[in-house]
């Protein structure tokens, strides 16, 4: 796991334990491929609740736009963090061996009204569009990374009607 670039990070990748990083190395690989420096980090809400305080609440002062936040099985890492920041936070819930991830969807999307966290898909499908959202949001006000968001959307749906089946 390395961090992005030598421009500051925009994005906060996090992740409750090092074994997320093969998910969320789908997320840190789409924000590269649109040239947005990022930081990754394994934190853990139970395991090193100090330090997931600590970065939350300096995430923002530091520069950071938004938290990519994966984490598995009681997954209340995202919730930690939405509760800690203003910054949007992006859940992406991973698949549990035992219950394949509807245990970290339910305990990423289900937060009480009041503090969101935007929950996407369980696994990696998740961790590609989290990147992708914090791509829109970053685009808002840069136009070179929106005609760029353009282009991969153009080039998404140019892939899919390329495919030729045989008949
Ligand atoms: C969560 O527990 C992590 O996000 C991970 O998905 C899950 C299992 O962690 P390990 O036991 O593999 O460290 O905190």
């Amino acid at each position: 796991m390395k961090t992005n670039q030598s421009k500051k990070p925009l994005v906060g990748i996090i992740m409750g334990s090092q074994s997320d990083w093969p998910v969320l190395e789908n997320a840190a690989k789409t924000l590269a491929d649109f040239g947005i420096p990022y930081e990754a980090r394994v934190i853990s809400a139970h395991r090193t609740p100090h330090i997931a305080f600590e970065y939350a609440s300096t995430a923002e002062k530091r520069g950071l736009c938004c938290i990519i936040a994966g984490a598995g099985m009681a997954a209340h890492l995202a919730g930690v963090m939405a509760g800690l920041t203003q910054l949007p936070v992006l859940g992406v819930p991973m698949e549990s061996p035992q219950l394949k991830g509807l245990d970290s969807l339910l305990s990423t999307v289900q937060m009480p009204g009041g503090v969101p966290v935007a929950t996407f898909a369980i696994g990696k499908a998740g961790a590609v569009n989290a990147a992708l959202f914090a791509v829109s949001m970053l685009a808002l006000n840069d136009e070179f990374l929106k005609k760029a968001l353009s282009d991969f959307r153009v080039a998404q749906s140019k892939k899919v009607s390329d495919i030729k089946l045989e008949s």
